[in-house]
């Protein structure tokens, strides 16, 4: 058997608009998602996440499930819009109310609540102000982290600031000085963030942020292929790194763009708010890796390269276990060996469903290999001590809706019945084993 730590805890995460649905209910305010797939009088065309899992309803019947698999603690979102209905202004108790019976519930059935305070829902009402291109957007940010200390400080000891923030900054359609005008308003609300959470008198638990990482690989040995991994690791990877476990931007990229004259504005103090503010730990988001060949056109000169031997998911995402381990053995040189919590790390593929039982084999593989690289790291001195499946439940996989299924918990949509899948049982077990067998 492939034993964890004693330490090490299992558990799943999910975000808030991708499951609770409950739109328009107790109060809540928009968020610019909120519009997607409808017309201008509202009217949905494709999928929303209106209704999603509906788990703002089903939230007791949910955790009973996460206790059933044996989870040991579960990292969900905060809706902002729910807190503050317009992003700031007057507070919405019922919204309040929901996430204090949520943790209640969590921790009466034994599983640690942990909260991502911001996973992609930004309100509209901020939105329409420029979002976190406006500077004034991190003074709201900070008022709801401030809030969601206080209100829940007490019972949640796990905290992290945003997820993804290079999703936020550059899955867009903006100008490159625009998004990485974005990245540091985010990197500057992170660091104050977190000063704020350690000064708080509810700061007694642990904070940091959740980046989506993936090892890049050069396709051949030539050193051209070598340069385009290299940029695009400074790109996706080190930009946040860097500043959020070194206090700075990476030299070759910050060289990179003024050879191409991007510049954005850093304000005088801000590297030194990043550099003081250390978080205690490194979230990770890891679903796969990227193959780069040199290319001549671009400001990274790298495109991506398929793998012709390898499974892919329905994402078009290469399954490649092995880069994991690479990956986190690199965070232990590069990085200190700075405390890591795998936040989220899954896949989506076909179910096959049978008389009330959902096959799903690609996905226990994925499950199985990931957890047996994570242990290989974690034998070899990684210091990785949480494990967070993606996702508890399939749920509304932002632009492409239902059509990808994440989940360990299969969600029949027309009737929001839930159903473990052979993945989740497979999981309950390695829980319950505290470990892997041998041959996976
Ligand atoms: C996000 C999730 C998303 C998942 C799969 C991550 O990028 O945090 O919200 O559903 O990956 O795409």
């Amino acid at each position: 058997m492939k034993i964890f730590p004693k330490t090490f805890i299992f558990g799943a995460a999910t975000s808030a608009y991708q499951i609770e649905g409950a739109a328009a209910s107790d109060g809540r305010g928009k968020t610019a998602w909120d519009l997607h797939n409808k017309d201008e009088n509202g009217t949905p065309f494709g999928d929303t996440g209106d209704v999603a899992c509906d788990h703002y309803h089903l939230y007791k019947e949910d955790v009973a499930l996460m206790k059933s698999m044996g989870l040991q603690s579960y990292r969900f979102s905060v809706s902002w819009t729910r807190i503050y209905p317009n992003g700031f202004g007057e507070i919405n108790p019922k919204g309040v109310e929901f996430y204090q019976s949520l943790i209640n519930e969590l921790i009466a059935s034994g599983i640690e609540p942990a909260i991502t305070i911001w996973h992609g829902d930004l309100p509209l009402a901020l939105d329409q102000m420029r979002g976190w291109l406006n500077r004034e957007t991190i003074t709201h940010y900070l008022h709801y982290a401030k809030t969601l200390f206080d209100l829940f400080g007490k019972q949640v000891k796990l905290w992290f600031t945003h997820n993804e923030p290079w999703c936020a900054a550059f899955l867009n359609s903006q100008p490159i000085h625009e998004q990485l005008q974005i990245a540091h308003h985010l990197l500057v609300a992170h660091a104050k963030a977190v000063s704020l959470y350690k000064n708080h008198p509810n700061g007694h638990g642990k904070i940091g942020i959740v980046l989506n990482l993936g090892k890049q690989y050069p396709n051949t040995y030539d050193v051209k292929d070598y340069e385009a991994a290299r940029n695009i690791d400074g790109f996706i990877n080190r930009w946040f790194l860097d500043p959020t476990l070194k206090g700075i931007y990476p030299a070759d990229m910050v060289s990179l763009y003024q050879k191409h004259e991007i510049y954005f504005k850093v304000e005088s103090g801000d590297m030194e708010l990043i550099q003081e503010n250390k978080m205690d730990f490194l979230g990770i988001n890891m679903y796969s890796r990227g193959i780069q060949a040199y290319n001549e056109e671009g400001l990274f000169h790298a495109r991506g390269v398929h793998n012709p031997n390898a499974l892919y998911t329905s994402m078009d995402w290469e399954v490649c276990p092995k880069s994991l381990y690479d990956l986190l053995i690199d965070i232990k040189y590069n990085y200190d060996n700075i405390e890591v919590i795998i936040a989220e790390n899954g896949s989506a593929f076909e179910d096959t469903v049978k008389e009330n039982q959902i096959h799903d084999q690609d996905r226990v593989n994925y499950l199985k290999s990931h957890l047996e690289a994570l242990h290989q790291a974690i034998d070899e001195g990684c210091n990785v001590t949480r494990y967070y499946a993606w996702s508890l439940f399939d749920n509304f996989e932002w632009g492409l809706g239902f059509s990808k299924r994440f989940g360990l918990i299969r969600v029949d949509y027309d009737t929001l019945k839930r159903t473990i899948k052979d993945s989740g049982l497979a999981y309950q077990k390695i829980i319950q084993d505290r470990g892997l067998e041998d041959a996976v």
